[in-house]
């Protein structure tokens, strides 16, 4: 990991404050979103332009008018209608996966959880709602974690050309994904993008961040809720989340205390004002959303380890707030509480493996690596 010495960003922890932030638009710009955190270096750049890789700004970091009608597009896929639908087909994967994972447990002694359980559900249930072919799904878990790496981690020059080639490669592959179903007769989101006039890079900077965000931040909700169970730690026992209404409670504190995206980030588009404090045009802001497990600058000053230590951070702000809020979150949450419910049920009695495994940290996201059980 590189040095780092001090914060680039106004943090902002205060709910109010926060969402305040996230209802002035106009005043504190989505458009550093998607920015990579540690600055890519020629050589990464080369990598990434060789592919034609780009990322205009169309939804998350779009901070001009068109985002309104872009993102009523998309959210035409994710309807509460279609989330509910899909309840069916999520408990289905959910119980298969679940069976296979006692299956493992049973043969091999111990099974990692956010392989076996957490890692698919979501990108299959994602990848169908969109009209997407179902395909490489170990390829794209890869990729995104690959990708989130290079955008809000600190990867030292050699890792961040390998994570630019990686990128790259996962580009090359949407492009054709893109392509492929701009022309495909039955409905879809990249055809219904491009029948609203975008751009193909600007259907691929879309779906970049989309495939990503669709379905790993879902699979790392799941990771830490079953890790927090397994370890006993947050008020409700493994066994109890077998039921649906105890499950929806647990990832519902997961979400409220140490969710999978805990912080955001904003830009000051202009001189602003903020609890009477100026903020002058291109000052960098970091909200906080849920608690988390500090960045590097907040060491000392966040809660690090745990989040017991902060005062309740409304479970509200977990998907952001605003223009900009998250499009995905009634289906995470409905996909979360059904993985939960499904994998504690058929896993009954299960004791954690490893209780300290190696967390993902990034500046904006944030699971552990493995969640290990086995047998009592
Ligand atoms: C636990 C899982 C998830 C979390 C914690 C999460 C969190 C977030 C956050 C914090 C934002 C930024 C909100 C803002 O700027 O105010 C966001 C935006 C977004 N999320 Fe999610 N998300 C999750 C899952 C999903 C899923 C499953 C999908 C879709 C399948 C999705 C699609 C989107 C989209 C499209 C946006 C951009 C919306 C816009 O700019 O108008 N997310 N998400």
């Amino acid at each position: 990991m590189s040095t780092i010495t001090t914060c680039p960003y106004k943090v902002l922890r205060d709910p109010d404050t926060v969402r305040e932030v996230l209802h002035r638009p106009d005043d504190f710009s989505p458009a550093n979103a998607l920015l990579a955190v540690t600055p890519l270096s020629g050589q990464a750049l080369r990598v990434l332009q060789k592919a034609r890789f780009a990322l205009p700004p169309v939804l998350a970091s779009n901070p001009s008018p068109s985002h309104a009608a872009i993102r009523k597009v998309v959210a035409g896929f994710f309807t509460p209608a279609k989330v509910a639908a899909m309840e069916p087909r999520i408990r289905q994967l959910s119980r298969e996966s679940a069976a296979a994972a006692a299956r493992l447990l049973n043969s091999a002694g111990n099974v990692d959880l956010v392989q076996a359980v957490a890692a698919y559900p979501p990108a299959v249930i994602m990848l169908d709602m969109l009209g997407l072919p179902v395909r490489d799904l170990p390829q794209l878990q890869a990729w995104s974690l690959d990708s989130l790496e290079l955008f809000w981690g600190w990867p030292d020059p050699a890792r961040q050309l390998e994570l630019a080639h990686t990128a790259a490669d996962f580009y090359t592959w949407l492009r054709e994904l893109v392509l492929e179903a701009v022309s495909a007769r039955e409905p879809n989101l990249f055809k219904a993008l491009a029948d609203h006039g975008l751009s193909t890079p600007e259907i691929c900077s879309l779906g970049y961040f989309l495939l990503i965000a669709g379905q790993e931040t879902t699979t790392q909700l799941i990771s830490t809720t079953l890790f927090r169970l397994a370890e006993g730690s947050r008020g409700i026992s493994w066994d109890e989340a077998s039921s649906s209404a105890k499950a929806r409670e647990i990832v519902r504190h997961v979400l409220a205390t140490e969710s999978s995206v805990p912080t955001w980030r904003r830009v000051a588009a202009h001189d602003t004002e903020l609890n009477g404090e100026h903020i002058p045009a291109g000052e960098e802001i970091l909200v906080e959303l849920t608690g988390n497990h500090g960045f590097p600058w907040a060491a000392g000053e966040s809660a690090g380890e745990g989040t017991e230590h902060q005062g309740p951070t409304p479970y509200g702000l977990a998907f952001g707030s605003g223009i900009h809020r998250c499009l995905g979150a009634k289906l995470a949450e409905l996909e979360a509480a059904v993985v939960v419910q499904e994998t504690t049920e058929a896993l009954k009695g299960v004791r954690l493996q490893d209780p300290n495994p190696e967390w993902l940290r990034l500046l904006s996201f944030q699971a552990p690596r493995t969640v290990s059980v086995a047998h009592p």
